[in-house]
């Protein structure tokens, strides 16, 4: 098998690899990455969002060795408990998380367009969010908490 090299959330990893496997596999089971969620598996709920080298993708579509060479951030990179980043403070504070099974694609989605975009239109984030689904919230708490993120 080959041998996949990448930082992940700043730490460098090195491991043996079959070359397809699709890199939420890679990140959940091989490095206990729990916090990036699986729906579908065919690029329709974005619940695998992951940072790329700094862009929002679908990490269920991404077959490992994609990643070689590769820097990417999961939502564990991002924040947590003790320390929330403001998109996870403020999408909470708005009522943005009920089951909270999106939450983590959501926020990628958000830190991937804040990353390219500090100071992001609500047209600019809805299309940043266009690819993840929510069946809880109704989106607009999730948008919401976004954009008042920025204002922090
Ligand atoms: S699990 Fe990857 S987009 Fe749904
Ligand atoms: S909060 Fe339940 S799917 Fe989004």
């Amino acid at each position: 098998m080959p041998t996949l090299k990448m930082i992940v959330n700043n730490e460098p990893i090195t491991l043996e690899v079959d070359a397809l496997r699709p890199l939420v596999d890679v990140l959940r089971e091989d490095l206990g990455l729990l916090g990036t969620k699986v729906g579908c598996r065919e690029g329709e709920c974005g619940a695998c969002t992951i940072l790329l080298d700094g862009k929002a993708v679908n990490s269920c579509l991404i077959p490992a060795m994609r990643a070689h060479g590769c820097s990417i951030v999961t939502i564990e990179g991002v924040g947590d408990v003790d320390n929330p980043h403001p998109v996870q403070v403020s999408i909470t504070e708005e009522g943005g998380v009920q089951c909270g099974y999106c939450t983590p694609g959501f926020v990628m989605s958000a830190v991937g367009l804040l990353n390219k975009s500090p100071n992001p239109t609500e047209a600019e984030v809805r299309e940043a969010i266009s690819g993840n689904l929510c069946r809880c919230t109704g989106y607009n708490r999730i948008v919401k908490g976004i954009l008042k993120s920025v204002e922090k």
